[in-house]
């Protein structure tokens, strides 16, 4: 219960739905209970009506029969006011409900998207999807049903039974005694069957992504031909998903004689020790009819309670999970939340770095200065270190040592997002969104005239691509959209790079999956969006990174070697080396 009083604040939020909600039960109750007492009222009508026929007083017969009608049409009656408020009540409690739902769904991803990248690397999508859906939807089930049966069972409880009481206490003992065995024996048998349907529920996704997996590799499979190998398997797994299934079952079936037995028991000692008091002038026949009605009221709320009591649970272990993760919390924060507007000055200032994970020392003593408007090429082999310093510029994670200056102000005082929209990041690894070209090129700016977008196609020689698809910038990228080549992607990333127009440009290797000419036309393009603009220009060739005003050359996160194009190729040095290798491969 601890966890689940983290959601009290939406409670208090809707706190009108729930009092309504509540008020309406109160009066669904009341008239669950009318037609119980006009019940008690026709049987006694008829008992002394009976008696007076039987003396020979032939009108009564007429006279009763009267009066039985009109009570039955206020039983009618009652029992339409009744719905009618069960009606509101769900009206207003499950609405509620669902509106928590929705908020809290929202809570969860606005949260996830603050957090940083090493939270996602210690967990995975499947945990991070189910707290969305999964978690929620039993903390749902709490918040609705379970609240609402819950007041409904209590108010009817308080009602019904000291009622009960009043007309007479003995009766009313032994017909509610069966009750309290059947809210325990509900509770046991619900916790069984929710032991087993969480039990098939996995074995369901088990299986499932099996199949997916399967159909995923199928030309794998085909060519390897091992069909029979993976049949045995799904076999072997859709098996279990039946004995689960048919162990379910069997609960299943035990959950409905378990109830009718014990109501049963009650009517048995309702009717016998009823029949007692009647004998002794305690009760009139009425009486019984009533009381048959009040425990066969009380049967389903008091088996509502095994369930709800459940649900509870569930719902706790769930909100438990959230909170969990509602509490983790960025450490990458602003000291200042400065705004500037950028002049684009970037300094390193022996820079320091290790990836706490693998313990691999991303930056050691990385110290450099661009200008405003400068351009900085960062060559090195695979895993020197490159994408580290440009995610380090873009505060994906914070340095361990040393200090790293935007326009003469420490990174960390800035204000991150207002930072962030400043930059122009081309990612090693493109990632599309299945939406349009148009839509994807736009991603991350606002207010982008159609023609800005095609001019941003054009510099990055897409436009040509972009033209010889049927539906042009309209075209759907990804899922059962068109599958673009590696290097369409990379340069739809570069488009929407430069749309932002931003005051910082990083490339992180952005042209390896192009082809030399086609490099050569973005470069050159390049040369004019990169005016005004400093730029960051990542890769293994020489050929993308010698236009770039100072060059670093990196090795395990250090700097070997810097200088132009021209001063490294006179050192002779590493630079030197890549340069005659990258000629000779380009022969
Ligand atoms: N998120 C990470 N967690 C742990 N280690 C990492 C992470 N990212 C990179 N590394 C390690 O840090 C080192 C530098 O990686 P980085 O990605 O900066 O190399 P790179 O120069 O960009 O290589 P490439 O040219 O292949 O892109 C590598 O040894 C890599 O294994
Ligand atoms: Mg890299």
């Amino acid at each position: 219960m601890k966890d689940l009083s983290y959601l009290n604040k939406y409670l208090l939020k809707y706190k009108y739905y729930y009092t309504i909600g509540g008020v309406f039960i109160l009066i669904s109750t009341a008239f669950a209970i009318v037609p119980a007492t006009l019940i008690r009222e026709t049987f006694n009508l008829i008992e002394n009506g009976y008696k007076e026929y039987s003396l020979g007083n032939t009108l009564a017969k007429k006279e009763i029969l009267k009066d039985v009608l009109f009570y039955s049409s206020a039983i009618i009656v009652a029992a339409i006011i009744r719905g009618f408020f069960m009606y509101m009540m769900r009206q207003t409690i499950i609405v509620a409900s669902r509106k928590i739902e929705y908020d809290l769904k929202n809570e969860i991803f606005y949260h996830y998207q603050t957090l940083p990248l090493k939270f996602y690397k210690k967990n995975n999508t499947g945990d991070l999807m189910n707290r969305i859906s999964e978690d929620v939807s039993k903390v749902r089930m709490y918040l609705g049903p379970a609240l609402m049966y819950g007041m409904n069972v209590t108010i009817l409880m308080l009602m019904v039974i000291p009622f009960m009481f009043y007309i007479n206490f003995n009766l009313a003992f032994y017909s509610l005694m069966p009750l309290p065995l059947l809210v325990v024996s509900i509770y046991l048998v619900q916790n069984i069957i929710n032991k087993r349907s969480e039990q098939i529920q996995e074995s369901l996704s088990n299986l499932s992504t099996y199949v997916q997996e399967t159909f995923s590799g199928i030309r794998l499979i085909q060519s390897f031909v091992r069909e029979i190998n993976f049949e045995k398997v799904f076999a072997q797994k859709s098996k279990e998903y039946k004995n689960k299934s048919i162990g379910l079952q069997f609960v299943l079936a035990l959950f409905f004689p378990v109830i009718m037995t014990l109501i049963g028991l009650s009517i048995i000692i309702t009717v016998y020790v009823g029949a007692l008091e009647v004998f002794d002038g305690n009760l009139s026949i009425g009486n019984i009819a009533e009381f048959l009605i009040y425990v066969y009221l009380l049967t389903w709320p008091v088996t509502a309670l095994g369930w709800i009591t459940s649900i509870i649970q569930r719902a706790s272990a769930s909100q438990k999970r959230i909170n969990e993760f509602l509490k983790e919390s960025s450490d990458i924060t602003s000291s200042e939340n400065k705004r500037i507007i950028l002049q684009g000055k970037i300094e390193f200032k022996n820079v320091f770095f290790k990836y706490s994970d693998t313990k691999i020392q991303g930056m050691e003593n990385i110290s450099f200065t661009i200008n405003p408007g400068d351009s900085l090429g960062i060559i090195g082999s695979t895993g020197s270190g490159k994408s580290t310093i440009a995610n380090s510029i873009l505060r994906l994670f914070d340095i361990d040592k040393g200090q790293i200056l935007i326009d003469d102000t420490d990174i960390k005082q800035l204000n991150i997002s207002h930072f962030r929209k400043q930059i122009g990041y081309v990612p090693q690894d493109v990632f599309l969104f299945s939406d349009t070209i148009e839509n994807n090129i736009l991603f991350g700016t606002e207010n982008k005239s159609f023609d800005l977008v095609k001019e941003a196609a054009e510099n990055a020689d897409l436009l040509r691509n972009i033209n010889s698809f049927p539906e042009k910038f309209e075209t759907k990228i990804g899922e059962r959209g068109i599958t673009l080549s590696g290097g369409q992607k990379q340069r739809v990333s570069i488009a929407r790079a430069i749309i932002k127009e931003p005051k910082i440009l990083i490339l992180d290797d952005c042209l390896s999956a192009v082809d030399t000419k086609t490099e050569n036309v973005i470069l050159e393009n390049m040369k004019k969006i990169m005016v005004n603009k400093t730029s960051i220009i990542i890769s293994h060739r020489i050929s993308s990174v010698k236009l770039a005003k100072k060059i670093i050359v990196i090795d395990s996160g250090k700097i070997i070697e810097e200088g132009n194009h021209k001063t490294l190729l006179e050192r002779k040095g590493v630079y030197f080396d890549l340069y005659k290798q990258q000629l000779e491969s380009d022969k």
